[in-house]
């Protein structure tokens, strides 16, 4: 039989990169202590309210078909929030509802890019979006961005990338995984070369409720770059609800339309009652969103504090998100080599640098979705095995 080459360019890029998480996961289920730091997912509540809309609305009877766009309301909960953060019009017109930031994503990309273009993407990246380019037919390049950066992307080494066939710059702010947060002069930067070079900007904004000290900054809200810019969001990560999927991506008109018509073409419309439940998420303030920030960024403080000062194993505070990167390059191991001897040896998960693109190659991404003593104790096992292995070297 033939198989569409969709599936020969997708086949393999998922798994391997997950293989120290998914053992992690045998082990914990066997009922071997293993403590997990390998997974992007809140283990805080989500807001009350928010559960409870959906559960009022799927019991009123929310549960036909909605409308392919999205529901209005939905939509204008969006635009409302983009607007009230911007100053800026936002019409309920330039949002099209989506099954979570990921099929977001993968809507607006199939609407920008296809077999010819490139599809610029700062190295490290958020391990699905070679695939997501890759469903395209695009050709993925990996624009490099540097630790002693703090992994932000600077204008130079994206000019650096560019080429005529260059057509989308894929940006991910606050980054995972690096815990970047672009400031708005470098988002303005970082624009003038995609206005110089015509790029459309395709920013993922899933962190964006849950940036530090840096104000979150976004094309979208530039009064120029917008008109190149699709933003993709959702309530996964800053509400503490990623089954929900629900999600958006927001667009200039003329994308918006275009992009709707693709994603009727895949999903014909989503939950009505999730998207009531998104109205309350994002039209009423909950303690719950402000509670996830203070402690994903308790945690890190505590994270960085435990391996402050090891000669082994270096980490900055990052400045968004819900993950640290950890340079164990003093040790000599891989990224990969190290998360498995980690998990073998000290029983705590992590994901090794190298799944995250070349670019995290020598570093560890751990995800602060455990609580603090539960952290103490892994930043105790990452610094015993870090520190063993330098002692190791230097005989
Ligand atoms: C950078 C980034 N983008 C997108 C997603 C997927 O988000 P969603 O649940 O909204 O599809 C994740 C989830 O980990 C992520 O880290």
């Amino acid at each position: 039989m033939k198989y569409a080459s969709v599936s020969d360019r997708l086949a393999g890029l998922g798994e391997a990169k997950w293989a120290v998480h998914f053992a992690g996961k045998q082990r914990a289920a066997a009922g071997q202590a293993v403590i997990l730091l390998s997974i992007g997912e809140p283990d805080l509540p989500p807001p009350a309210a928010v559960v409870e809309q959906a559960v009022t609305s799927l019991r009123s009877g929310r549960t036909r078909y909605a409308s392919g766009s999205g529901e209005l309301a939905a939509r204008s909960a969006v635009a409302n929030r983009l607007a009230r953060r911007s100053g800026l019009e936002v019409s309920p017109d330039q949002i099209v509802y989506a099954s979570g930031t990921q099929n977001a994503l993968f809507t607006a990309m199939l609407t920008l890019a296809e077999h010819g273009d490139e599809v610029l993407v700062p190295d490290p990246y958020y391990a699905t979006y070679e695939g997501v380019v890759a469903a395209t037919g695009a050709t993925f390049v990996a624009v490099p961005t540097l630790p002693e950066d703090g992994f932000h992307l600077t204008a130079a080494a994206l000019a650096a990338k560019v080429t005529p066939r260059s057509r989308v710059l894929l940006l991910n702010t606050p980054a995972n995984p690096t815990g970047a947060v672009l400031s708005a002069a470098e988002v303005e930067a970082i624009g003038a070369v995609c206005e110089q070079h015509d790029l459309w900007i395709v920013c993922d904004e899933v962190y964006a409720d849950i940036a530090f000290d840096v104000p979150f900054a976004s094309p979208f809200d530039h009064p120029r770059l917008r008109e190149r810019t699709v933003a993709v969001a959702s309530i996964s990560k800053s509400h503490a609800l990623p089954g929900f999927r629900a999600g958006w991506a927001a667009a200039p008109l003329e994308l918006a339309r275009r992009m709707t018509a693709v994603s009727e073409a895949m999903l014909f419309g989503l939950q009505p009652f999730v998207a009531d439940a998104l109205v309350v998420a994002l039209e009423q303030e909950h303690p719950e969103v402000a509670d996830l920030r203070r402690t994903f960024r308790e945690r890190a403080d505590a994270l960085t504090a435990a391996l402050h000062g090891s000669p082994a194993v270096h980490v900055r505070n990052p400045e968004g998100g819900m993950f640290v990167m950890a340079d164990i390059r003093p040790t000599g191991l891989t990224g990969e080599q190290f998360a498995w001897r980690l998990l073998d040896e000290f029983g705590v998960v992590v994901m090794p640098g190298e799944s995250f693109g070349p670019g995290g190659a020598g570093h560890v991404r751990l995800a602060l979705t455990v609580d603090a003593d539960v952290m103490a104790e892994a930043c105790h096992r990452i610094r015993a095995l870090a520190e063993q292995l330098l002692a190791e070297r230097a005989t």
